[in-house]
């Protein structure tokens, strides 16, 4: 049995309920600055301990791992600061943003007796697990190309987002497009496109709404995948998904997020003219819960949570493909197990890199550039 705490009552709050919820995880902490929703978030759903900061809640000498899901800007101290202190450190995406960065918790994970996971959803989402399914079991062939886009509008939201690269959030669309192809991003050429009004610029130093980037991947064959994230100026409503393209199948994210993925199949050539007879299905994909408790599988759709002590029950949402119970399950087992997290500091490195070095190729007009290989 381990002790969580998790750091940030905004996403954090969804986290609470399913680390409650795990058969392995005996308490559960909240550390959350501001206090208004600090203290609201406790009396919702119930939690062991509360603390106004990080230090004082690693102070204590409790907890055996953290989850961290405060702002970016956070990630990388905070990161350092709790493997330093021997727990384990789960972190929102992205692990960093710039490639210094990256190798520090990459250095910091090795010297840790903790474990540290990259909090990936793309990497659980149920169309991914599909995808996984399509591949191994040979129905979408050789792969012939990939693509995704996030394109959110983050209009109203925290300052902190204002003027934010979009590429240095690319870890949604780069992840599921290197995992379905089994690959490395070996290099970028990346373009910034539109230009971002006064009101969104902020102190990011950015000055595009939009960046879209080619990569080059690692495999044997030439394989490329383009990869485009927005934040601003951009009426597309929110999508976060990729599309997989092979010789026999191709698979497209839904174009209203939760619709349908479509998936597409080549049949053998008719002699005909006209290119080889291909079939068009709208698909949901299943649940794949592997050996995730039984208490947190209702979690990966919307469901009623009962809060210990009789408080009311609570509707949690399982936003991003029933991906967050995944994740809880998959951190909480890595270090109550001592064995690696399926997304360590490597993997989120070789996740979170490609973007930031095409943020910089984008800042250089474009230019290739090589991705550091880890
Ligand atoms: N799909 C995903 O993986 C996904 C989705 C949403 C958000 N996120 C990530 O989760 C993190 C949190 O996002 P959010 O939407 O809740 O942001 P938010 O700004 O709404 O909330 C962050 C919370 O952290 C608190 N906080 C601020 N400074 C802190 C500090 N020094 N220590 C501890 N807590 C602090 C804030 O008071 C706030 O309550 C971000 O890094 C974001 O990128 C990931």
């Amino acid at each position: 049995m381990i002790d969580v705490l998790v750091v940030g009552a905004g996403f954090g709050r969804d986290f609470v309920p399913l680390y409650a919820l795990h058969p392995e995880v005996h308490r559960v902490g909240l550390v959350e600055p501001d206090a208004r929703r600090r203290e609201t978030v406790s009396a919702e759903l119930g939690v062991d301990a509360e603390h106004s900061s990080l230090d004082e809640a690693l102070a204590g000498g409790l907890w055996d791992a953290v989850h961290l899901l405060s702002p970016v800007r956070f990630h990388v101290e905070q990161t350092l600061q709790v493997l330093a202190s021997g727990r384990s450190c789960a972190s929102a995406v992205p692990m960093a943003t710039t490639l210094d960065d990256i190798a520090r918790v990459i250095d910091a994970a090795s010297a840790s007796a903790g474990r540290y996971m990259m909090m990936e959803t793309a990497l659980y989402q149920r169309e991914y697990l599909h995808a996984l399914h399509l591949r191994e079991t040979g129905a979408l062939g050789r792969l012939t190309y990939l693509s995704g886009a996030h394109m959110q509008d983050l209009d109203g939201f925290a300052p902190y987002w204002m003027g934010y690269a979009p590429m240095e959030y690319a870890t949604h669309i780069v992840a599921p497009l290197l995992g379905i192809a089994g690959v490395t991003a070996r290099c970028v050429r990346c373009l910034g496109s539109g230009a971002l009004q006064d009101s969104h610029r902020g102190a990011n130093g950015n000055l595009f709404p939009l960046e879209s980037a080619l990569f080059t991947l690692s495999g044997r064959e030439p394989l490329v995948a383009q990869v485009t994230v927005s934040f601003f100026e951009n009426a597309r409503s929110y999508t976060e998904g990729f599309n997989v393209y092979g010789e026999r199948g191709a698979l497209e994210w839904p174009s209203i997020e939760g619709g349908p993925v479509v998936m597409h199949a080549a049949g053998p050539s008719d002699g005909a003219a006209h290119g080889r007879p291909i079939t068009r299905a709208e698909i949901s994909p299943p649940d794949r819960y592997g050996t995730m408790p039984e208490a947190l599988r209702p979690h990966t759709r919307r469901h009623l949570y009962r809060p210990p002590d009789g408080r009311p029950a609570v509707q949690l949402h399982a936003w991003h493909g029933g991906s967050h119970p995944h994740l809880v399950h998959e951190f909480v087992s890595a270090v109550a197990h001592g064995r690696p997290p399926s997304i360590d500091s490597r993997r989120a490195a070789t996740i979170t890199a490609p973007g930031v070095v095409a943020h910089l190729s984008a800042l250089r007009g474009g230019a290739e550039l090589s991705i550091p290989q880890y």
